[in-house]
């Protein structure tokens, strides 16, 4: 239900979260582009080093204004990009202009994703903490299932998630201030989590940067379960998938743990 604090418009539906989000989601990053190439050179090295070298066809199903999208596109794969929420579909559909870089997209929930896009993928990826919106072990299996009827046989899911089995553990209450400063312009981003049961919290997502003299404010509420690396490895076997590998951060560099796993063949 949206509310209204401090002139800021919050509210807890994901696809809300994230249209108002859209038009600033560059501003949780010291240097976006940056980022893009980063996160790019880790998945690739990772897909690579699953499937071979190679040009790989790829969906980035939660692609929002294309973080991991431009960065495949940039090592030189055939990249497609979906996600539910419009306006990070229509931005990301600018950065590609800026960009000069070839990659379609398109809007498309990806708990339904037979509907939006052809089979035959080499890779389906959903990075950055997109799956742990779906609160319900039925919803998580529908989108898990959904993506895998969009790969080749024997191709590859990559996903990454917060680290929740360290969040749990240390009773995580949000992320600590994160501040930058890019030309003159500084920038302030951190989250606090409410609690709402043992596995659900309420994330709240503070941004605020420096325009000339003015500051700027943003709040923007969204839930999530804190899903454990071992919940989503029985998920993953339950949607048919194997040979699933945990990828931690300290060896591929990446700021999350990422999952990669092979669509078995049906039947
Ligand atoms: C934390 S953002 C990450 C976006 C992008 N991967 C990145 O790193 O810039 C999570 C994304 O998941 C998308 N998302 C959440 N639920 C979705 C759903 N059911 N279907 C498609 N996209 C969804 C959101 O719109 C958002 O763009």
């Amino acid at each position: 239900v949206p509310v209204e604090l401090n002139g800021t418009r919050q509210s807890a539906s994901t696809l809300e979260f994230y249209e108002t989000l859209a038009g600033d989601y560059d501003k949780q990053f010291a240097d976006w582009r940056a980022e893009c190439a980063h996160h790019g050179r880790v998945l690739s090295a990772l897909v690579r080093g699953r499937q071979g070298q190679g040009r790989g066809r790829i969906l980035d199903c939660a692609c929002g204004i294309g973080t991991q999208a431009f960065g495949l596109a940039l090592e030189g794969h055939d990249v497609q990009g979906t996600d539910f929420c419009a306006a990070a579909i229509e931005r990301a559909r600018h950065e590609a202009l800026a960009l000069e870089l070839d990659v379609e997209f398109r809007v498309a929930d990806f708990r339904e994703l037979d509907s939006a896009v052809p089979a035959g993928f080499d890779v389906v990826c959903c990075c950055d903490n997109a799956l742990p919106h779906l609160l319900e072990d039925a919803e998580l299996l529908s989108a898990l299932r959904s993506m895998r009827s969009r790969l080749r046989a024997d191709g590859l899911i990559v996903l990454s998630i917060r680290d929740y089995d360290r969040a749990l553990e240390e009773h995580g209450t949000g992320a600590v201030p994160k501040m930058f400063e890019i030309d003159g312009m500084a920038r302030v981003v951190f989250q606090v989590w409410d609690w709402r049961s043992p596995s659900v919290y309420r994330l709240n997502h503070f941004l605020m940067w420096r325009e000339a003299a003015r500051w700027e404010t943003r709040h923007y509420v969204v839930d999530y379960r804190a899903l454990r690396r071992r919940e989503l490895t029985a998920l993953l076997a339950r949607a048919g998938f194997g040979d699933v590998r945990w990828h931690m951060p300290g060896e591929t560099g990446f700021h999350q743990p990422l999952v990669t796993a092979v669509a078995r063949p049906a039947g």
